[in-house]
C-alpha cells in the first residue's frame, strides 16, 4: 500500500467547525493539485473544514466517523479510528492520501511512503511535527519556503528503492530512469547498446541531477546479471532490453527469439536465485494480433501475431504468467503499449533510430529535417475516417511515468499477476499525425500515398480505463506535444 500523507495543518484552529484558519488557503491549494482522482482518508474534523466545492471534486473514501470524537479529545479517537479503520481494511489495491492534522499524520506515519506537510511559521514553532517522527527516516525532496509555512515533500530514506532498468539507454528505458530519479528511486542500468548510446545516460544526468549505476553488458551473460544482483539489493526489476523491428525479425527469427526470449529466462533465473520477486514487462499491443475487435481489452486472446518480434512477446507473457502460476508470492505488471511517440521536453532524450525508419513519426521526422524528402502513406483505402491506418499514439513520457505506477502497483504486494493496456485510448490516422506534426511546428511534410504495407491492419486502439482505474494514472500529454517534443529533439539531435 503506498499511502501520502498531507499533514494540512498544526491542529490548532482547525478544529473549529466549517471555519478555516488563516494558514489554511494556500495548503488548499496544495491539496488540490496533489490529491485529484486519488482515494481520500481523513477525520471527521478536517472533512468539515473542507469547503463544498473540493469535498464533490473528490473520492473522500472515508470521513472517520464521527462517533468516535469525543468533545474533550477528538483526536485521540481519530487516532484510534484510523489505526483500526488501517488495520482492518485491505487496502493494498490503490493509492491513498492520509489528510489531517499532526495526530492524523503520526497515525498515519507507519503506513507512509511520501509525505506533503506544510508547517506554519510564525506563531507556531517551525518543526513541532518532526517530533511525531524520526526526522532521520526521511529525506526531504522538495522544499519551498512561503510567507507564513514552508512546504515540503519527503520522502522515506528507506523506500528508496533500487530498481533494476534493463535496457537503461534505450528510448523508452531511458525516459523511464528519469522518472523513477525524479521520484526518489535508485536506478542500477544494464545496456549493451545494441540500439542507443552511452551519451543517453550522461543526458540523463543532466536532466535529473543523479546518476543511474551503469553495467554496460548482455542480460544473455548470466554471470553480469547474477553480478548485478549480488552488489546491489535489488528490490524490483522493469524489463525493456530486446529488439523491437518487426521487419527485422522476419529475417533473423532466431536472434530475435534469442535476444527476446532467452535473455528474459536468464534474468527471471537470476531473480529466482536472489529472491527478487517483482516485475514490470514492457510488451506490446501487437499481442492482440488482427483477429480482435478494436479497442482492445486485456481479456482479449492473445496470439495470432505475424512476426517473431510480436510473438516473442506473446512468449514472454506466456512465461511470466507460467511462472507466477507456479509461485504466486511473484508480482509481475505486464504493460502492452500502444504506439510510443514523443521524446523528453529539455530535447535531450527521444528516438533516433539508424537508417530508414521503420515507424511513422520518425519517418516524419527525417523528412522534417530534410534527411528524406517525403513521407510514403501506406495506403488511404482502409475502413477508417480518412482512409489511412489508425493508431493510439501515446507520449514516451506519459508511459514512463506509468512505469512506476505498475511498480508502486506490485512493489508492496505479496503476490499478482496484472496487465493493462498502455495507450490514450484515442486513435489517429496517418493524415491527422501528419497535420499535427505540421502545425505544431509550422513546417511542412510533404508525402505520397503507396502501396499498402503487408501485415498492417486498419485500427489499432486501446481501452485503457483499466490501467486508468488500477493504477490510478492518466496520460496528459497532447498530440500536439508529442509532435512539437519529437521535432525538438530531432532538430536538437542532427546539431550534435
Ligand atoms: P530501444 O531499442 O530504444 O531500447 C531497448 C534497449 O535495450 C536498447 O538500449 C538496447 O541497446 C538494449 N538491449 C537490447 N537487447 C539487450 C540485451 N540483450 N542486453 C542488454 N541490453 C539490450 O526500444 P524501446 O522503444 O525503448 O523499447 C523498449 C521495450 O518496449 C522493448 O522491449 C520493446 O519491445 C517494447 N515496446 C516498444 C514499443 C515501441 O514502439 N517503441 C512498442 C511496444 C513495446
Ligand atoms: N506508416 C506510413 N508510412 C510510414 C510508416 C508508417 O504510412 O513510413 C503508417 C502505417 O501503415 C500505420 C501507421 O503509420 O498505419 C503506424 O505505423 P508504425 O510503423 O509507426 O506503427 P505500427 O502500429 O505499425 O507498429 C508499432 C510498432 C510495433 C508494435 C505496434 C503496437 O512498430 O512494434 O506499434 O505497439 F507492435
Amino acid at each position: 500500500m503506498l499511502v501520502i500523507s498531507i499533514a494540512m495543518d498544526q491542529n490548532k484552529g482547525i478544529g473549529i467547525k466549517g471555519q478555516l484558519p488563516w494558514h489554511l488557503k494556500e495548503e488548499l491549494q496544495l491539496f488540490k493539485s496533489n490529491t485529484i482522482g486519488k482515494n481520500i482518508l481523513m477525520g471527521q474534523t478536517t472533512y468539515d473544514c473542507l469547503p463544498n466545492k473540493l469535498k464533490e471534486r473528490h473520492t473522500i473514501v472515508c470521513s472517520i466517523d464521527p462517533k468516535y470524537h469525543t468533545d474533550n479529545d477528538p483526536d485521540a479517537e481519530v487516532i484510534y479510528d484510523l489505526n483500526k479503520f488501517l488495520n482492518e481494511h485491505e487496502f493494498d489495491e490503490e493509492e491513498y492520501i492520509v489528510c489531517g492534522g499532526a495526530s492524523i499524520y503520526k497515525q498515519a506515519y507507519p503506513y507512509c511512503q511520501k509525505a506533503l506537510i506544510s508547517f506554519v511559521k510564525g506563531e507556531y514553532e517551525v518543526d513541532t511535527h518532526f517530533d511525531v517522527f524520526d526526522m532521520n527516516d526521511w529525506n526531504i525532496t522538495k522544499e519551498v519556503e512561503h510567507d507564513q509555512f514552508i512546504y515540503r515533500e519527503m520522502t522515506r530514506k528507506n523506500d528508496k528503492r533500487n530498481i533494476l532498468v534493463t535496457g537503461c539507454a534505450g528510448y523508452i528505458g531511458s525516459h523511464t530512469c528519469v522518472e523513477l530519479l525524479n521520484d526518489g528511486y535508485n536506478v542500477v542500468g544494464l545496456d549493451n547498446f545494441s540500439n542507443s548510446k552511452p551519451q543517453a545516460l550522461e543526458n540523463i544526468k543532466k536532466i535529473t541531477g543523479k546518476e543511474v549505476k551503469f553495467y554496460e553488458g548482455d542480460m544473455l551473460d548470466e554471470t553480469l546479471v547474477d553480478r548485478i544482483f549480488s552488489e546491489n539489493k535489488i528490490d524490483a526489476v522493469i524489463d525493456f532490453a530486446a529488439y523491437k523491428a518487426v521487419g527485422d525479425s522476419v529475417k533473423k527469427p532466431v536472434e530475435y527469439y534469442t535476444n527476446n526470449v532467452s535473455s528474459v529466462l536468464t534474468l527471471l533465473s537470476v531473480m529466482k536465485k536472489h529472491d527478487v520477486k517483482s516485475i514490470v514487462f514492457s510488451s506490446s499491443a501487437t499481442v492482440y494480433g488482427n483477429k480482435n475487435p478494436i479497442p482492445f481489452t486485456e481479456d482479449m486472446p492473445i496470439g495470432g501475431t505475424t512476426n517473431p518480434y510480436g510473438t516473442s512477446k506473446v512468449f514472454v507473457e506466456k512465461i511470466l504468467e507460467d511462472l507466477y502460476n507456479s509461485d504466486n508470492s511473484f508480482n509481475v505488471c505486464v504493460l502492452r503499449y500502444f504506439n510510443p511517440i514523443g521524446a523528453h521536453e529539455s530535447g535531450l532524450l527521444g528516438e533516433d533510430p539508424n537508417g530508414i525508419p521503420a515507424n511513422l513519426l520518425p519517418y516524419i521526422d527525417k523528412v522534417a529535417t530534410g534527411s528524406l524528402d517525403h513521407l510514403n502513406i501506406f495506403g488511404d483505402d482502409y475502413d477508417t475516417h480518412d482512409g489511412t491506418g489508425v493508431r493510439d499514439y501515446i507520449h514516451v513520457v506519459d508511459l514512463a511515468k506509468v512505469h512506476i505506477k505498475g511498480l508502486q502497483k506490485i512493489e508492496h504486494k505479496h503476490g499478482g499477476y496484472y496487465v493493462y493496456n498502455i495507450g490514450t485510448g484515442q486513435g489517429y490516422s496517418v493524415l491527422d499525425i501528419v497535420k499535427a506534426y505540421e502545425q505544431a511546428n509550422g513546417i511542412k511534410i510533404p508525402y505520397q500515398v503507396v502501396e499498402r504495407r503487408p501485415g498492417d491492419i486498419d485500427t489499432s486502439y486501446a481501452d485503457c480505463s483499466k490501467a486508468n482505474r488500477e493504477l490510478n494514472w492518466k496520460t496528459t500529454k497532447t498530440l500536439e506535444d508529442m509532435c512539437r517534443d519529437n521535432y525538438r529533439f530531432v532538430t536538437n539531435n542532427s546539431k550534435q
